[in-house]
């Protein structure tokens, strides 16, 4: 989707002219420059040429693809759902080792669609690309990569194929910046669906959890100004979008750093004012500073969804000193208490770690205890997975593979019971519900409820992008069959 003023933009450049040194006049440069290119190749080759962007991990992700669909479609490139296509890009993840092993086994595979289609481009971004040992990976074994970029010039994708295509050389062209650069605003953008999107609120993380590489990857804290989030905000309204979920790795401490400093729970009432968007929703909070008035502000208004993300990682207070996590498990079960108290019927989800470096049976029996008391309506968990870099990696106790395993199977089971418990109660009763698939097979719809659990119900395609309400008539632990009330 170009909006209109990028369209205003793409005119005004002029491309006889060196190309400007501001953004983002800079990338629409190159975006007009690489168009007439590709429509030379595309006349050559006799029919359009296409891209695939594979994304692998967090809704940051996600969201970043969204953006280099964005400035891959004005280039001229058709989508195409496999990798099958003249440029792939892989957006990688690097939060966990497993992550990592898949996509050089991915990569690889790629090599062998390059060796029948010489001319494919093949990019790669992300979190793994900021890391050092991944580039030297690259440049050794898998040379026949056109592009690697990183996660602070995801913007610049446009300049980067320009370069590769006007100065080929037999080696990856590696662009990865270690600090973030500007934030640059009114990029074009390519939605996944018409009527949701995900908007970034801030980049990066000071937190530095010790097992965490994020920090490492995705650089400091840095908050995009109030009045262009609105702005982003209102045009996707204009285009059709009910739903935002604004996206930041702490959201709690948006803001922080900006000329006028403005509070995140500020920002919500000021994005719930424009008009047409009906659901707000946010990721991430972070447990130690989710302030009383973002509790209160998902109480009043009524465009916030009642559904607090509240990563507990642990539920052991030794455990979540060593992760430097700020926070006590009775802290934790005092904010839970909080925000059921304050926002009735308001639905908390989580992320569990199992297996951090020294974590004894006590401490795992501890995790599960606040699984118990906390009456999580979903949670994700996830086997400790030392990280080259992060101070938990080179902490001794770290856990055998059969320990890890056991225990996060023992974690598993409760979650279901728990989870299987609470989604039991809502059974019987009429939610809203925003329609977001429609399953050609069975005729059937799957709707989102306010609390992010899912429900599938008879109803016809044009109903999605709706929100509609639905009897939640049968519950299926961690999902609902229901039927339109
Ligand atoms: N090992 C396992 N899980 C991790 N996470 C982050 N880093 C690691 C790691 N090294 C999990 C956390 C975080 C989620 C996005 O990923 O639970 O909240
Ligand atoms: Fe990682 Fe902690 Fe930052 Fe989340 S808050 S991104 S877990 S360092």
């Amino acid at each position: 989707m170009l909006n209109s003023c990028s369209e205003e933009l793409l005119n005004s450049i002029d491309i006889s002219l060196p190309a400007p040194e501001r953004e983002p006049q800079r990338q629409y440069y190159f975006i007009k420059k690489l168009k007439e290119m590709v429509a030379l190749k595309a006349e050559n080759a006799g029919r359009s040429l296409t891209y695939h962007v594979e994304t692998f991990g967090c809704q940051m992700n996600a969201k970043d693809s969204e953006k280099l669909a964005g400035i891959l479609q004005s280039i001229g490139y058709v989508e195409n759902e496999s990798e099958k296509a003249d440029f792939v890009i892989y957006n990688t993840c690097t939060v966990r080792e497993n992550a990592n092993t898949k996509v050089y086994g991915r990569i690889g595979y790629l090599g062998s669609l390059k060796s029948k289609n010489p001319d494919m481009m093949i990019a790669m971004c992300g979190c793994m690309s900021q890391e050092k040992h991944v580039i030297e990976k690259i440049k050794k074994n898998y040379r026949f990569v056109d592009i690697v970029f990183g996660t602070h010039n995801i913007y610049m994708l446009a300049e980067l194929i320009y370069l590769k295509l006007t100065e080929p050389s037999d080696k990856p062209l590696i662009s990865v910046f270690d600090s973030a650069s500007e934030i640059v605003e009114e990029l074009p953008s390519e939605l996944k669906y018409g009527f949701k999107a995900g908007v970034n609120i801030m980049y990066g993380c000071n937190n530095f959890c010790s097992y965490c590489i994020v920090p490492y990857v995705r650089g400091r804290e840095r908050s995009r100004r109030p009045e262009d989030i609105v702005k982003e905000v209102e045009t996707l309204a204009e285009n059709g979008v009910i739903e935002v979920m604004l996206l930041g790795q702490n959201v709690n401490s948006y803001g922080k750093g900006l000329d006028k400093e403005v509070t995140f729970a500020e920002l919500l009432r000021e994005v719930s004012k424009v008009e047409g968007i009906k659901r707000i929703r946010f990721m991430t909070p972070h447990p130690k500073d989710l302030s009383d008035s973002l509790i209160e502000e998902i109480a009043v208004n009524p465009k916030l969804c009642k559904h607090v993300h509240l990563p507990l990682q642990s539920g052991s207070t030794e455990i979540l000193k060593k992760m430097n996590r700020h926070y006590s498990k009775d802290d934790y079960l005092r904010l839970v208490e909080k925000i059921k108290r304050k926002i009735p019927g308001a639905a908390i989800t989580t992320d569990i770690i199992v297996g951090f470096p020294g974590e004894t049976e006590e401490d795992f029996e501890e995790t599960v205890d606040v699984v118990k008391k906390s009456g999580f309506t979903s949670a994700y968990t996830f086997q400790y997975s030392p990280r080259r870099g992060t101070p938990a990696a080179e902490m001794p106790g770290q856990i055998s593979e059969e320990v890890l395993k056991s225990r996060f199977e023992r974690l598993l089971e409760a979650v279901h019971q728990v989870t299987a418990e609470i989604t039991a109660l809502e059974t019987g009763s009429v939610k809203a519900v925003l329609v977001e698939e429609f399953n050609t097979d069975k005729q059937t719809l799957t709707g989102r409820l306010d609390n992010n659990l899912l429900v599938h119900f008879e109803g016809g395609e044009n109903l999605l992008g709706k929100i509609v309400n639905v009897k939640l008539d049968e519950c299926k632990g961690f999902y609902y069959i229901g039927s339109l009330a």
